[in-house]
């Protein structure tokens, strides 16, 4: 497969334009809205094939921001069946999605410098950092919660069975109706975090934090870029704050571990967010590499013959081939994406270029498919699916 055409096709085909609002959809069978995270690997990737596009992306993800500063996970551009599942207010869902914003910004602006974009958007950025720091850590541990598995982007990912009172052999429907009911008491709470977490869901989440940190530090670059001091020394202090207090509540066994409740327990289930620290360089370079000794190159935990488990095999709630597939064990791409560019940060790359190969190999066999069982290949999930074309921010030498 010529990877940049097929990327470049699927990216166009998938493109929407509403209310004067260019965005693209994840798929255009199974998710036919706006997404946050995934519109941010949107823009990565149209950074490098039609920065302007990468730019409206970005500029409709930030013309729904709530008041508060809070970006929304899905914008519900037109009516349609998801609708159903309520997430939130009208036209928009009330939760969030790892916070990729402003890293996507900064890819944006350094494949093709634009000072007056960066301009334009960081006022909100600024809003959108500053609402995580603030409304998501009311009790000032350098933490952020969230208050539903969604926002993690690993919906039915097994790390929050327990913080959801889920058993792990759940099924996938089961899980959906249990977060469904989550969004009915997030709504008692108002969303409000400091009360949604008391009383319904507390998790203090790995792949959240390591994304805030990296992107924190992103928009630090911004505000050097633009001359905003100020807001360069505090956004890189809260990231360093960030990164010590998941060292100190997160860090044991030599991994990280997500966190639940006001004593921080630890939610020992291993999955793919042992690995994602290594995209914002949280390892030392020795427990790095055992790291990937240990874990990563463990064909009996999350090193398979297709890529990288999302779930390690040795967890009683691993399923690859059974359609509770999905976040307890499939290959998905934006994982690869984010451990590739880990390894790539510690000079792995031998590992790096594994895991790219395997992700070509996957996207040559079955085309843009949603995720992948990591035994065989075999596809699963929506068709269209743009996040394969995060492969071509996997290119350089
Ligand atoms: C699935 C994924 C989520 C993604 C959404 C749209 O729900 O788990 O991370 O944002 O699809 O692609």
């Amino acid at each position: 497969m010529d990877i940049v055409r097929e990327a470049r096709k699927l990216l166009l085909e998938n493109r929407r334009v509403t209310s004067g609002c260019q965005y693209t959809v994840p798929s255009g069978d199974h998710y036919p809205y706006q997404w946050l995270w995934d519109s941010c690997f949107h823009a990565i990737v149209l950074a490098k094939l039609e920065p302007e596009a990468a730019k409206a992306e970005v500029h409709s993800l930030l013309s729904k921001q709530f008041t508060n500063g809070m970006v929304p996970h899905i914008i519900y551009w037109t009516p349609g069946i998801l609708h159903l599942f309520r997430w939130g207010v009208e036209g928009t869902s009330s939760l969030t999605q790892p916070p990729m914003l402003a890293y996507a910004v900064l890819q944006i602006h350094r494949q093709l410098p634009d000072v007056p974009f960066l301009r334009s958007v960081f006022p909100q950025l600024i809003s959108y950092y500053h609402f995580l720091l603030t409304e998501r850590d009311p009790h000032g541990h350098d933490l952020v919660s969230i208050i539903n598995p969604d926002e993690s982007g690993e919906d039915n990912s097994p790390r929050f069975d327990v913080p959801l009172g889920v058993s792990p052999g759940i099924s996938l429907k089961e899980h959906l109706a249990k977060r469904t009911e989550l969004v009915d008491r997030n709504r008692e709470c108002s969303f409000d975090a400091e009360h949604c977490m008391r009383d319904f869901f507390w998790v203090k989440d790995v792949l959240f934090n390591t994304v805030l940190v990296e992107n924190l530090r992103a928009l630090a670059e911004i505000a050097a870029v633009l001359k905003e001091d100020e807001y360069q020394r505090s956004l890189t202090r809260s990231a360093e704050d960030i990164a010590s207090a998941m060292r100190e509540r997160m860090f044991e066994d030599g991994v990280y571990w997500s966190t639940m409740g006001a004593d921080f327990k630890k939610l020992k289930v291993a999955t793919w967010a042992h690995f994602v620290p290594l995209f914002a360089g949280l390892y030392t370079q020795a427990e790095a590499e055992t790291l990937v000794e240990k874990h990563l190159r463990d064909p009996d935990s999350f090193y398979a013959p297709f890529g990288i488990r999302t779930t390690s095999k040795k967890e009683a709630a691993y399923r690859s081939a059974d359609v509770d597939f999905s976040w307890r064990g499939a290959v998905w791409m934006a994982p690869h994406w984010f451990i590739y560019r880990g390894l790539k940060r510690y000079g792995f790359v031998k590992e790096a270029e594994d895991i790219r190969s395997k992700s070509i190999i996957l996207l040559d066999r079955h085309g843009f498919r949603e995720c992948f069982n990591p035994e065989t290949g075999e596809p699963f999930g929506a068709h269209g699916f743009t996040w394969g074309t995060l492969a071509l921010d996997m290119m350089e030498a």
